[in-house]
């Protein structure tokens, strides 16, 4: 089988950081009740950037890691609840600032959180019927610009970022992806443009349950497919929403919980940025080894789930 392989990752975030105790002079909340319901200590807001900036930087900065030519690209796809525009499309805009072939598929992709692994199946489907070699896969939110900053259940959570990364096929090379979606409007709802309260709502405790049985559920479909064992996995990336959420599939799982990489300290819950931001900082801290085996899994609005197992 054709397996789907990274070539290349990039990110970027906003110049601005805010802390918990900056969102403490917003809402009534505190650093300490911050960092122990979700382990986000700091997250990145816009200021001046859009989403489509950090989605381009990102972007530029995978091209130039895996020393990508944009004309041997057969798609780029941008997964985002936020875009700037309903039209142009990010994808389209980057398609234009990088240059890319006029002739592929540029479009944005609305999977909530989980995103980016829709993404990158969809580039893989793009990559199995096109004479060219890559796709550029990318995650970028401004959440900020839907965050209702008068809501201490929601505003401290949410960060902005973008995350890409180069993607193409590889014989014989270990792929497998599982994705799912189940309506729900009230665990997370977001209004769209021109409503009163264009704002993220969300049941927190009721995302929470969800992703605990979600998570360890895209695992198990991915170690069946594959027969692997959870031993076999040296890395699992997660959606970066909660510590605590993390912490629990680890202990349920009995795997250690060094090997669920966490950022969500640095970053808060980026949505389809996430699991494209923590591979580029893997990658960038030389923590990813050739072959080894890598689960990235996500959960989030719709409701979706879905999980990617590749190799390095
Ligand atoms: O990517 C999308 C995925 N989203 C998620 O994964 C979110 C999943 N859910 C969660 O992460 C957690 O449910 C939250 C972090 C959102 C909330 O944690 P929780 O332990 O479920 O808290 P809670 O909603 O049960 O609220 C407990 C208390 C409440 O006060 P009372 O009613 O007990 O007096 C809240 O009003 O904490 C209060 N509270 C806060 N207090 C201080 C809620 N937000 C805050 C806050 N600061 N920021």
């Amino acid at each position: 089988m054709k397996g789907l392989k990274i070539v290349s990752t990039g990110r970027a975030l906003p110049a601005k950081v805010v802390t918990n105790d900056d969102m403490s002079k917003l809402v009534e909340t505190s650093d300490e009740w911050i960092a122990t319901r979700t382990g986000i200590r700091t997250r990145h807001f816009c200021e001046g950037e859009k989403q489509s900036d950090l989605a381009e930087q990102a972007a530029r900065r995978a091209l130039e890691h895996g020393k990508i030519d944009p004309k041997d690209l057969c798609a780029c796809i941008v997964a985002t609840v936020t875009p700037d525009h309903s039209a142009p499309t990010s994808a389209c805009l980057l398609q234009q600032r990088l240059g890319l072939p006029e002739d592929i598929p540029c479009f944005d992709m609305n999977v909530g959180c989980t995103g980016f692994i829709y993404a990158l199946q969809v580039a893989r489907g793009f990559l199995l019927q096109s004479g060219r070699p890559h796709a550029l896969v990318i995650g970028a939110e401004s959440l900020s610009r839907i965050t209702d900053f008068t809501d201490r259940g929601t505003c401290v959570l949410f960060g902005d970022g973008a995350g890409a990364a180069v993607v193409k096929l590889e014989e014989d090379s270990l792929y497998a992806c599982t994705l799912g979606a189940r309506g729900d409007a009230e665990a997370i709802f977001i209004e769209g443009p021109g409503s009163e309260r264009p704002y993220i709502h969300m049941d927190g405790q009721k995302v929470f349950r969800f992703a605990v049985e979600a998570v360890p559920h895209c695992i198990h479909v991915l170690l069946e497919e594959t027969g692997l064992s959870l031993e076999d996995i040296d890395w699992f990336v997660p959606h970066q929403a909660n510590k605590r959420i993390i912490d629990h599939v680890a202990k349920k799982l009995k795997v250690p919980n060094e090997k669920f990489y966490q950022n969500m300290m640095h970053y808060g819950n980026t949505s389809a940025a996430s699991i494209p931001i923590a591979l580029d900082e893997m990658a960038e801290q030389g923590l990813l080894k050739q072959g080894q085996k890598i689960l990235c899994v996500g959960f989030g609005a719709g409701l979706t789930w879905g999980g990617a197992l590749l190799e390095w």
